[in-house]
């Protein structure tokens, strides 16, 4: 007898069409609900969320947050049908979070518009079951939490305690308050949940106009007014009088779901950068690897190799593993053969003894401990020669072969292509793969290869005009800028974007934002969702079981890159561009949305 069980079925569903319509489209044969809206009640004393966006600051501090993004279901007791989805609020839109009597830095901007703001942002732990056949909200439950722009951390890992960190309110540099711009997301094999800190810098104004550090100038921190205004209300967020508040964020954060009471941790080991989400694995030692990118256009891709052993019979001794390691920055070669788009790679530790470009220099002549470097996480990566990307977003690990893939959403701006970014202007982006040497996590080299290069081949129609895209993109499955990213445990490789949705020019043929999957082997794609206007798809996770699937819809109606928007004032307009998912007339809202199979089977087969 053969024992083996048979494959799984790969891409088992009738692909879906592209569309522009205001609504989520799936596969013939399965059913999408939503919930877990933005302003939706988590306590029993949580005011219904208004219709007018008029909800005070104490509401939105007991409600869901605005702008969904990386999300896990944490099963309670293995259960397929009951557990807590943690999900991230990655950011707002002024033109729908605030009434038109409310302008940032305007008319009835206030003290309490900010912690409004503040309190929309963060994660939210939500208790969710299914009952007769429907997903809810379980209210009240001693799990519901939410952690926003205002609660309070601690700095845990070298950079704990550092000058670098220090502020008027917290001269011990150990708690900051809240964490903000939480992208992507990842999970640790003990169970907790890590949000990433992507564009921080976004928040901080100067209103003194100092003149910005090389530090300050690389993570982008705004020489005037930040466009969210928190400094004129709140003046932690003015960083030419609080100068290492803007240190205190970009990390990776470290909660534990199941207990409401526990201090999210801030783990410095895992580098300062604008992180986009976290993938886990286990080296070939038990060390605990993490690799992380970094969004933003020509920045780089990490990993973080745990200095201790994970200890799988017992989870409380792993829970400081995120705090002491090496943390790593990739080096894309071209290797035996140029533009071939395949290649070799490097890990280059970012530790004081590590030498920089500069001959005789190393990272200890430029920083004086691990804490100064790791504020400095993407200077010292500069320092030592890591390879310019095409703005790295999620990244995931293949279930059983370690393959790790990630997605570069697109670099409009590049200028000089290289083998592993092979198009300048790159507005379509590509979804990269590498092979640890011996197949062992914690390797220092690897070997890299494009798995798709996104394009438009009813636009390009030139032969050997890379903007058409590989060979597994076709007018059936047009995509631009994939953005979320992760496998399920069969090994289907689920690719979301966050791109140009005009439906015209290089972006004719692909509609909305959109959900596909791959097969990591054919390399075949297949288009399974698409969004409504205006928004990006991002965040997925499963039930065990993986009969149910969660994504997030966020920013419906975020028409501020829209070409063929009708004008450019905000409100009126906005409001008319979306109104997912409410009735006709209403307000856009993220969301959650559920997936199922109508006869129940596993998701994609
Ligand atoms: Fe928040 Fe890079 O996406
Ligand atoms: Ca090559
Ligand atoms: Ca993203
Ligand atoms: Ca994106």
């Amino acid at each position: 007898d053969d024992d083996t069980p048979p494959a799984p079925v790969m891409l088992g569903f009738t692909a879906v069409s592209a569309n522009s319509l205001d609504t989520v489209t799936v596969p013939t044969g399965y059913r999408s609900a939503v919930f877990c809206r933005w302003g939706d009640p988590l306590f029993p004393d949580s005011p219904a969320w208004r219709p007018d966006a008029t909800n005070t600051a104490e509401s939105q501090r007991r409600q869901i947050g605005d702008n969904h993004d990386g999300m896990h279901f944490f099963p309670i007791n293995g259960s397929s049908t009951e557990g807590l989805l943690v999900m991230n609020h990655e950011y707002l839109n002024d033109e729908y979070f605030y009434p038109a009597s409310v302008t940032p830095g305007g008319t009835g901007w206030s003290l309490e518009q900010v912690r409004k703001g503040q309190y929309a942002h963060g994660v939210s732990v939500v208790h969710v079951r299914r009952v007769n056949g429907n997903w809810e909200v379980v209210i009240p439950s001693q799990y519901n939490r939410r952690i926003h722009g205002l609660t309070a951390m601690a700095i845990t890992g070298p950079a704990r305690g550092h000058a670098l960190m220090r502020t008027s309110a917290d001269p011990e540099g150990e708690v900051v308050l809240g964490t903000l711009n939480n992208c992507g997301n990842g999970t640790t094999l003990w169970g907790t949940y890590l949000t990433c800190e992507e564009n921080f810098n976004g928040y901080f104004s100067n209103l003194g106009g100092v003149t910005r550090t090389p530090n300050e100038a690389r993570y982008g921190l705004p020489t005037g007014n930040s466009g969210y205004r928190w400094a004129d209300h709140d003046p932690r967020f003015d960083y030419s009088t609080e100068r290492n508040e803007p240190n205190r964020f970009g990390w990776m954060v470290e909660i534990d779901p199941f207990d409401p009471t526990s201090t999210p941790k801030k783990r410095t080991a895992l580098g300062r950068i604008k992180h986009e989400n976290a993938a886990m694995t286990l080296s070939a030692n038990n060390r605990v690897v993490v690799y992380m990118g970094d969004d933003q256009a020509n920045d780089y891709v990490y990993k973080f190799v745990s200095s201790g052993t994970y200890n799988a019979s017992t989870p409380q001794l792993n829970r400081d593993l995120l705090d002491s390691g090496t943390l790593y920055v990739a080096r894309f070669d071209a290797g035996a053969t140029t533009n071939d788009m395949m290649g070799s790679g490097v890990w280059i530790p970012l530790v004081l003894t590590t030498p920089t470009t500069t001959a005789g220099q190393t990272l200890g002549d430029l920083y004086a401990d691990m804490g100064e470097l790791l504020v400095n996480t993407r200077l010292a990566a500069d320092a030592v020669g890591a390879t310019r990307m095409d703005r790295p977003e999620w990244v995931t690990v293949h279930p059983t072969n370690g393959e790790v893939y990630i997605t570069m959403t697109n670099n409009s701006g590049r200028t000089t292509a290289d083998e592993a970014n092979p198009r300048a202007s790159n507005v379509y982006g590509q979804i990269l793969r590498w092979r640890e040497a011996g197949n062992d996590a914690a390797a220092t080299t690897f070997e890299w290869d494009i798995f798709v290069l996104a394009g438009n081949p009813t636009v390009h129609t030139t032969a050997g005009d890379l903007r058409a895209g590989s060979s597994n993109v076709t007018a059936d499955n047009l995509f631009n800028s994939p953005d979320g990213l992760a496998f399920d445990a069969d090994g289907r490789l689920w690719i979301q974007t966050d791109g140009n949705f005009s439906n015209v020019g290089n972006f004719a043929g692909m509609g909305n934002n959109q959900m596909l999957v791959a097969d990591p082997q054919t390399r075949e794609i297949r288009r399974f969702l698409v969004g409504p206007s205006g928004c990006e798809i991002t965040g997925i996770t499963w039930t065990p079981d993986k009969r149910t699937m969660f994504i997030n819809v966020q920013h419906p109606g975020e028409y501020g890159s829209h070409p063929n928007r009708p004008s450019i004032d905000p409100k009126d307009d906005a409001l008319a561009f979306s109104q997912w998912p409410e009735a006709a007339g209403g307000r856009p809202r993220s969301a959650t949305v559920v997936v199922w199979k109508e006869d129940g089977g596993v998701i994609g087969t």
